[in-house]
């Protein structure tokens, strides 16, 4: 069976809640699609408005983190039901910006991953290598370790729902997309992974996305490739051209 794509902004720390609801205003007549599935992942004080803004709409909201302990003394941290008490069904886990900023690891993205799944919440797993690694030709070594650390424990009937996002670091904001080829050489060898600690029915089903720098220029080719199952894009998803970044065909 074909995958659908999955096309997904990350707002970051953009947009103040009234700034939210105007763009989705403003995207949701743009973004309409039957083909893919659309996600808004936006700041936590956004979810509420841009869930009302959204509602009937094919946009779906979706969380830009959360925190891997069900409630407590964790000042300032999101809980699973919080997100999905209000509707989430999509969360960021394991940003590079999280785990360069926030001192986000392997361990605390396996975590999240974990809890996400036992909330019903799709995890967006996102993995990448620095412009270092990649010039050492620890590429694959590098991503291969994350993905395998991110999925310790998590089912294959889990897996199979989950979506990976491939963001090399040094394309992210830097108007530097990856070539298509670099963009599916990772694509297909994390599905590779994917087939390695599951089997090919897992790997066939999980959807990986490509993210940095995703503009309505290079989205066609990039999701072209067999491997690449959608995008995972921060800039251009606050402006109009994510209505062609959605409708890429
Ligand atoms: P840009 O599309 O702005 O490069 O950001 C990519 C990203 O980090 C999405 O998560």
């Amino acid at each position: 069976m074909a995958r659908k794509k999955i096309i997904a902004g990350n707002w970051k720390m953009n947009m103040t809640p009234s700034e939210a609801v105007k763009l989705i205003e403003t995207l949701k007549p743009l973004v309409k699609t039957d083909d893919a599935d659309v996600v808004f992942c936006v700041p936590a004080i956004d979810i509420i408005p841009a869930l009302e803004a959204a509602k009937g709409t094919n946009i779906e909201i979706g969380a830009e983190n959360m925190y891997f302990e069900e409630k407590g003394a964790y000042t300032g941290e999101i809980a699973p039901a919080m997100l999905t008490d209000v509707g989430v069904k999509y969360v960021i886990i394991g940003h590079s910006e999280r785990r360069e900023y926030f001192a986000e690891t392997n361990e605390t993205v396996n975590k999240k991953v974990l809890k996400a799944f036992e909330h019903g919440i799709t995890p967006i797993v996102c993995c990448g290598e620095t412009l270092t690694q990649r010039e050492q030709g620890v590429t694959m070594d590098f991503i291969r370790q994350q993905v395998k650390i991110a999925f310790l424990g998590v089912t294959a009937e889990q897996a199979k729902t989950a979506v990976i996002a491939y963001e090399p670091i040094w394309a992210i904001g830097t108007g530097k997309t990856a070539t298509t080829e670099q963009a599916q050489e990772v694509c297909g060898g994390i599905r590779k992974c994917i087939a390695e600690i599951y089997d090919e029915a897992t790997a066939e089903a999980i959807r990986i996305q490509y993210g940095g720098s995703v503009n309505a220029k290079t989205a066609p080719e990039l999701f072209v490739q067999p491997d690449i199952d959608g995008g995972l894009v921060g800039g251009a998803a606050l402006k109009p051209d994510f209505g062609q970044i959605v409708n890429w065909k």
